[in-house]
């Protein structure tokens, strides 16, 4: 059986400091750190993560703003919205959460964040800081995968890490993160040829594809780290013998938890650790403006 790496533990930890640090910002600068998170629309599992958000904020005792939107909100409307808290001074961070309808350019919306108060790490000019090895704000996901492999202790230098999934959020960046780690890595992705060798040769295997426990025990090196970022609801029956669903990742969790050496749960894993790393960058964001 793998060590589990708790990331809802971790992630407790983390915001404890955070609550301590918070108080002696208030202090010092006579306001708190403020975090903006717009949500249009309704899609349920948007609105879940964004209510983590908020009651993450609140935890650590940092002020925060919900902006709900309707689906039907003009780009327009939506970007003239993002452009009046761009210019809040009291508000440090603002996350517009995605997916967002498809009649808004997402690209526009992302682009149009003060890049100041761009918490998610998604503005181009935040991106191209990350990958040129500038100081910038990290995306939270990548952030806190590569937090809950330092926190095995284990050195990933010059090890072999394999991220499955090439997104702009999830794979991508921690590709980046990983390579400043110095692991040797590769990205992998839906049309890769024999991905169970490629994910076999992983001392590091990071699964971010969206496919309900497609990483399977035989697809893991004995040993390896895996990060299952995967959160998936699959339908299920209950012991009541009634329909139901429950959360699942992209790694098939009992089989290879019998192979790795350290693998993250879901849920309590990835999911924590990334609302954390919000919180973390909302109050980066805030030192940087009071400086
Ligand atoms: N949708 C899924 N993950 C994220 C995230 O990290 N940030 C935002 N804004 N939207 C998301």
């Amino acid at each position: 059986m793998s060590n589990i790496i708790d990331g809802k533990a971790l992630s407790l930890s983390l915001k404890e400091q955070m609550k301590e640090r918070i108080v002696e910002l208030e202090a010092q600068y006579g306001r708190k750190p403020c975090l903006a998170v717009i949500i249009v629309g309704d899609n349920p599992s948007s609105r879940s993560y964004v209510r983590g958000k908020i009651k993450a904020a609140e935890f650590v005792g940092m002020d925060s703003r919900l902006i709900e939107l309707p689906e039907d909100i003009s780009e327009q409307d939506l970007l003239a919205k993002i452009a009046e808290i761009n210019a809040e001074s009291a508000v440090d961070g603002l996350l517009v959460q995605l997916p967002l309808p498809g009649h808004i350019n997402e690209d526009r919306v992302i682009d149009a964040i003060d890049i100041a108060k761009d918490v998610d790490g998604f503005h181009p000019q935040n991106v191209a800081k990350l990958w040129l090895g500038r100081p910038c704000i990290l995306p939270c996901t990548p952030k806190g995968i590569v937090a809950m492999i330092d926190s095995t202790g284990v050195n990933i230098s010059g090890k072999k890490a394999v991220v499955v999934g090439r997104s702009n959020i999830v794979g991508k960046p921690v590709a980046k993160l990983l390579l400043d780690r110095n692991a040797t890595v590769t990205i992998a992705h839906s049309r890769t040829a024999d991905l169970p060798a490629v994910c076999r040769e992983a001392d590091v295997l990071v699964a971010a594809v969206g496919r309900p426990e497609m990483i399977t025990a035989d697809m893991v090196k004995p040993g390896a780290i895996v990060i299952d970022v995967g959160i998936n609801r699959i339908p299920c029956i209950k012991e009541d013998g009634s329909e139901g669903s429950r959360l699942v990742g992209d790694v098939q969790f009992p089989g290879v938890s019998e192979v790795a050496g350290w693998i993250t749960p879901v849920p309590g894993g990835v999911g924590p650790m990334t609302i954390t790393m919000l919180m973390q960058n909302t109050i980066e964001c805030f030192l940087a403006r009071m400086a």
